[in-house]
């Protein structure tokens, strides 16, 4: 298991130190708790990510283990923020989708640890995830985000185009719940 484990973080890194990864196979294995301190992080800071509390670490484990299935066939693929080897953030590009939308992606879990949060780690996590699902041969992108929340902002402020709000969408973790905004975003050929 790496250094971060059960929400636990050292000290915020300085914006530069970032890497962004796409992450396969082995790498993606040796990553997975990483991950998973990530999400569960998430989760208990009250994120309306698909998961109900109480969520533990190794609920956010399995999680991801399905996730990297996902991601061997081929079927999303998923970039990891690292500061100094250590998981700080990650998103997902979903690619499977129907036959008659083999151009469009999907964006998901985007995530980023509350302790690295707020230097731009989330931006850095969209921008190669644009970038690689053009590489994958995507011209459309869509994604849905809490109506109101930091992330509603983020899309906004990269160029998303909202579409609507559908009100109680989803249930945050402790079981509210919360309205939902739809986004899209044309990619450049
Ligand atoms: C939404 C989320 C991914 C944003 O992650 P983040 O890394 O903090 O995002 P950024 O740092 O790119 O942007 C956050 C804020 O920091 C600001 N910022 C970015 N770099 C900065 C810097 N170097 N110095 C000061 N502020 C900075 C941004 O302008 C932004 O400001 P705003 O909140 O007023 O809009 C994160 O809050 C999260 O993981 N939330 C829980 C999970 C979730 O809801 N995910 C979205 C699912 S749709």
């Amino acid at each position: 298991m790496g250094r971060v484990q059960h929400g636990e973080m050292p000290q915020r890194p300085p914006a530069g130190q970032i890497e962004i990864r796409r992450l396969e196979t082995a790498e993606l294995r040796a990553h997975l708790d990483g991950l998973a301190a990530v999400l569960a992080d998430c989760v208990a800071g009250g994120a309306s990510v698909s998961y109900m509390a109480p969520f533990s670490h190794e609920d956010a484990r399995v999680a991801f283990e399905g996730m990297a299935a996902e991601a061997e066939r081929g079927r999303r693929l998923l970039l990891a923020a690292f500061d100094e080897g250590r998981v700080i953030g990650t998103v997902q590009v979903i690619l499977a989708l129907p036959p008659n939308q083999p151009h469009r992606g999907e964006i998901a879990k985007l995530l980023v640890h509350r302790s690295a949060r707020g230097q731009g780690v989330a931006q850095l996590l969209m921008e190669r995830a644009e970038t690689e699902a053009r590489a994958e041969g995507k011209t459309l992108l869509v994604l849905d985000a809490v109506t109101g929340g930091d992330a509603e902002r983020l899309y906004t402020r990269l160029g998303w185009t909202k579409v609507g709000v559908i009100p109680d969408y989803a249930l945050y973790p402790d079981g509210r719940p919360c309205a939902t905004t739809f986004f899209f975003k044309a990619l450049d050929r």
